[in-house]
This record gives C-alpha cells, sequence and structure tokens, in this order.
C-alpha cells in the first residue's frame, strides 16, 4: 500500500518536480536517554520505513533522477551493535520495494543535484528546521550559478496539502488496520471495565490498558496517545494523564484510550462505574451524552457537512440540560446564548487516521466540507459537571461523561469500528460485571509492502 501512497503522490506532481520528505530522527529525554522512536507520521505513510535519520525524494520526469530513492543511515556492524539493526540502503530495495536508496552520506550532494534540476520542490517548510536550512543553503548556493545556466527551484510547495488530502481517504488496507487498532482498544476497554474495583488506583488501570495495547502488538507505547484514566471529578479535565489517584466506590471512570497498531490509531471513550452499577443521577446524564452520540452517528453520512456532526449532538446535549433541570433555560435558548458551553466546551470530532487528531482540511471554500465514503472521524460528545460547580443540583456534581467512538464513512450507513466496545448502560454494567481476563493473542499480524 505505501508504493501506492507515493504513485498517487506523484500524480500530484507536475513534470520537473521535486518533492522531499524528512523522517523523524531521535529525541531525546534525559541526559543520554532517548524517547522510544516514533516515524513521522506523513514519512511513514508514503514508505513503511520505521528508522531514524531517512528521507524520500520523489522526482517526476527528471533524467539521470530516480523517481523515488529512499535515504538510509548505512549499515555499520559495530554501530548496529549498539544501537540496532539498520536496513541499509540495498535492503530499503529489496524488503521496502523502493526504486532505488541511497546512503545517507550522499543526500547533500543528490539533494543539490536534484534542485539544480528541478523547476518545483515541494518541501514543508517551518517543520523540521535542520533540513529546511540545508535546502534554503542550497538554493543560495545555486542562486550563484545561473551564469552557467543553474537555478533552484523557482517555487516551493507544500506538499503537507496534496499528502493529507490523500491521508483522510482510507483505502481498504488502511481500513483493516484501523479495524485491528479498534479491536485491540476494544479489548483494553472490556477488560477496564471487568477489573476496575473501588480502592483501586487510576494507574493500575492504566497499566492494563497499556499492557493490552502492547501485548497485541501496538507500537511504541502500545497507545495513540497517552491514557486518560479520570475517576470522579478528574473526569472534568479534559486532558487528565496524572493517572494516580484512588478510584472510589460511588464514582464514574473515564477513560479515554486506544491502541496505535500498524501506523493507524483508535480513540475511544467509555466512563463506567467504578462499582459496576450507575446510580440514578449518572445514569441520566450517561442517557442524554449516548442520546447525543446516537443523534451524532445517524448524521455520518455520505454529503453531509462535518459540522452538522456537532450541531446534532448539541440539539441533544440542550435538551438534555434542561430537562435535568442542570439549566432553566429552554434548549434554543442554550443553543442560541452557547450557555452548554459551560458543560460542553470541544468539538464533537475529529478526522482519525496515522493520527489520532488526523490530517485533512474542515473547511473547504470556506464552507464546512461534506463527508465522503473513505474518510474516518470519530463522534465524541460529552457533559462535564465540575464538582465545585454550585450553579447545578448538587446529584450531578462531580460528574463527568464522554463517549466516543470512531466512525468510518461508507456509500450507505457508518460504519462504527469501535462497535465492539460496549456503550449502553446495560452492557457496559455487564461488562463490568464479567469475569473478563486477558485473552490469549488476538489476530493483529498484517503483511503490508
Ligand atoms: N483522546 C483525544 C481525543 O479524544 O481527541
Ligand atoms: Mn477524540
Ligand atoms: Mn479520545
Amino acid at each position: 500500500m505505501f508504493r501506492k501512497h507515493r504513485l498517487a503522490f506523484l500524480d500530484q506532481m507536475q513534470s520537473g518536480d521535486i518533492a522531499l520528505f524528512p523522517g523523524a530522527g531521535h529525541v531525546t529525554r534525559n541526559h543520554d536517554v532517548e524517547f522510544p522512536f516514533r516515524q513521522n507520521s506523513d514519512f511513514a505513510y508514503l514508505t513503511n520505513f520505521h528508522e531514524p535519520n531517512a528521507f524520500l525524494l520523489l522526482a517526476k520526469d527528471l533524467p539521470d533522477i530516480p523517481e523515488e530513492t529512499l535515504f538510509v543511515l548505512p549499515k555499520d556492524p559495530l554501530k548496529e551493535t549498539w544501537t540496532g539493526r539498520r536496513t541499509g540502503p540495498e535492503g530499503a530495495v529489496e524488503k521496502f520495494g523502493m526504486a532505488s536508496a541511497e546512503n545517507l552520506d550522499v543526500l547533500e550532494e543528490k539533494l543539490k543535484a536534484a534542485m539544480a534540476s528541478a523547476g518545483r520542490m515541494w518541501f514543508r517548510l517551518g517543520a523540521f528546521p535542520k533540513t529546511e536550512a540545508l535546502v534554503v543553503r542550497f538554493v543560495d548556493d545555486l542562486r550563484m550559478k545561473i551564469r552557467m545556466g543553474i537555478e533552484p527551484p523557482q517555487v516551493f510547495l507544500d506538499p503537507g496539502t496534496a499528502l493529507h488530502e490523500q491521508r483522510l481517504f482510507k483505502s481498504e488496507e488502511e481500513l483493516t488496520c484501523m479495524r485491528k487498532a479498534a479491536s485491540v482498544s476494544a479489548e483494553a476497554h472490556l477488560l477496564a471495565m471487568a477489573q476496575t474495583k473501588p480502592g483501586m488506583k487510576e494507574y493500575e488501570i492504566d497499566a492494563l490498558l497499556s499492557f493490552t495495547f502492547r501485548r497485541h502488538g501496538g507500537q511504541g507505547a502500545g497507545w495513540s496517545y497517552p491514557s486518560i484514566v479520570a475517576g470522579g471529578d478528574h473526569a472534568n479535565i479534559l486532558h487528565y494523564t496524572q493517572n494516580d489517584a484512588v478510584l472510589n466506590d460511588g464514582d464514574l471512570l473515564l477513560i479515554d484510550a486506544g491502541a496505535e497498531l500498524h501506523g493507524y490509531a483508535a480513540d475511544i471513550t467509555r466512563t463506567f462505574p467504578v462499582n459496576g452499577t450507575y446510580t440514578s443521577a449518572q445514569k441520566d446524564v450517561y442517557e442524554v451524552v449516548l442520546s447525543a452520540m446516537d443523534a451524532s452517528i445517524q448524521r455520518c453520512r455520505a454529503g453531509v457537512p462535518f459540522h452538522d456532526i456537532h450541531q446534532a449532538a448539541l440539539r441533544v446535549l440542550c435538551e438534555g440540560l434542561h430537562q435535568l433541570k442542570i439549566c432553566k433555560e429552554s434548549p434554543d435558548e442554550i443553543l442560541e446564548k452557547e450557555t452548554y458551553r459551560r458543560w460542553f466546551m470541544h468539538n464533537t470530532s475529529h478526522w482519525i487516521g496515522r493520527d489520532v487528531h488526523d490530517a485533512g482540511r474542515y473547511m473547504v471554500n470556506g464552507e464546512s466540507r461534506p463527508l465522503e465514503p473513505g474518510m474516518c472521524l470519530t463522534v465524541e460528545p460529552g457533559l462535564y459537571f465540575p464538582a465545585a460547580d454550585d450553579t447545578i443540583p448538587s446529584a450531578f456534581r462531580g460528574i463527568g461523561i464522554r463517549i466516543e467512538d470512531d466512525i468510518h464513512i461508507t456509500g450507505g450507513e457508518a460504519e462504527v469500528l469501535t462497535a465492539a466496545t460496549v456503550k449502553t448502560v446495560a452492557d457496559v454494567e455487564e461488562a463490568c460485571a464479567s469475569e473478563r481476563l486477558a485473552p490469549p493473542t488476538l489476530d493483529t499480524e498484517l503483511l503490508t509492502s
């Protein structure tokens, strides 16, 4: 599928163009310790190559310059003994199906030659300062050679614009990866529901999630973003990741967590009772959020503007805020005056794919873009009532609920990629009461080239 991704990008280039894509390097964590390596998402989408300090150079119809060249760290038995095996240029051609590959140490020479031949160059300004400095230096050098008939590219284009549009539409192979990420994440959430008991710590559940992601092949730390394991009032902190408090009897537990598998993310939120049974106030709020979610998913159809998904959730949430007597205003007033923002302050959806908040535009020609088959997005309404909010009935204080699924837009009804993670009150209570243990390794094997 990666060669297909490169060919699709080459299709968007004009004759005489080159495109340079830098991969990620190592990032220092402290002193001489590095964070686990994670490849740049654009680079991984084009190459499936997961070693640091690599570059991809594409060239369209330029004599003497291959259509695609992967520059990689050279083989070096001594260094490989310390830091791990390297594929090397020969391996890059053999194993990664690259038309050509070179040692990294000839990048500067080859890049400068390519820039001297190209009329236009695709390079993402602002994203890769070191490489950008090199590109700017070569532009300046090549300008000095104008008397010899040599000049740098006259036009620079942002590859993100074209590539991210490409990434927004998932192929069947990409959807297979997303379904696997969703199934591993479902397993983690169901296990968390079964294993959570009053008195446990948030980090015990965090560890259970990470354990599940990793043991089924989740990359890096296993997750696509740090897990949010938020007991009680912590659910009212949207990006809570401290995950170190005791889980109290009678409280809810909000878990927002998803695996990263084969380079693709899942993003799932469920909110369930620590002791396995919702109180009536918790259930009332939960049912409102779940209805908002159902209304949004109903709108997840080709042709519907992206923004309508949010509007569908808002309408139900505003009705709920009125019915629960959280807010005296009428549902219409709550919506028009945006009073709801106090208790629902984020958007309902974002694209999802290689990045949990995936690439792609939300607006086209100043308007919310219509959904199309192949797009994937989340639906994640919520209501957040902080313990300190004394303007609302006391029964609701300290309740924070979000429910989140990942959706694939098809030609008909939406596919809920995360449907295996139960979400009705009855199903969640049943999952909490189950004796579920970690299952044998799930079938997450995937062969891609
Ligand atoms: N987990 C991040 C989000 O829901 O957008
Ligand atoms: Mn999300
Ligand atoms: Mn989430």
